[in-house]
């Protein structure tokens, strides 16, 4: 099974109690349901789930001001990874972004995180900066990744 399975559209709220066992999976230092239904609810945010043969397998978010906008958030079913449903959340987050404006896109990522670096480079991000102890839980650099120009 390939691509064809993928579907990408809006989260909506009913969406959220499948996303938060995602994240809960994906990361020690989860996002809580609230700021789930900010980023779904707010203006500059564009909020993404994945289907992958019909059941939610992942999701995103993009959180623009004016021409540069930040990847906020990205994650994939542990059971559905390396299926390409990261890269077509991805395509749709650029894709948005570039139909409102966007030029230059923005990230953090654990300085560890192999998997989700090497996804970004292949988006042609590029690592320009350290952020020193950035993330907590367990305590870790961050890495700025940069598409585009500043
Ligand atoms: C990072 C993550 C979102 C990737 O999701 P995914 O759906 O498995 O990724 P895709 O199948 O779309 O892979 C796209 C590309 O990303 C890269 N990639 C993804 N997983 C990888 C891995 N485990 N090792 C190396 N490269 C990887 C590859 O370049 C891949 O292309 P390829 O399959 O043609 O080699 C997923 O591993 C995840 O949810 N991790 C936990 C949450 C997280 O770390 N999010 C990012 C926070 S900054």
């Amino acid at each position: 099974m390939g691509k064809n399975n993928i579907t990408v559209r809006e989260m909506t709220y009913d969406d959220i109690d499948e996303v938060l066992r995602i994240e809960n999976n994906s990361f020690s230092d989860a996002w809580s349901r609230e700021a789930f239904e900010y980023s779904i609810n707010a203006e500059y945010d564009y909020t993404i789930v994945a289907e992958y043969d019909g059941e939610i397998a992942g999701y995103a978010m993009l959180r623009s001001s004016i021409d540069t906008a930040d990847i906020t958030n990205i994650a994939v079913d542990e059971k559905k990874r390396r299926k390409g449903i990261a890269y077509e959340l991805m395509k749709s987050l650029l894709a948005y972004g570039y139909s409102t404006g966007v030029t230059t896109y923005a990230l953090e990522v654990r300085s560890h995180n192999y998997a989700a670096i090497r996804l970004y480079e292949k988006f042609g991000f590029e690592i320009v900066g350290i952020r020193k102890n950035y993330y907590s839980n367990p305590v870790e650099n961050g890495l700025l990744m940069i598409r585009g120009t500043i």
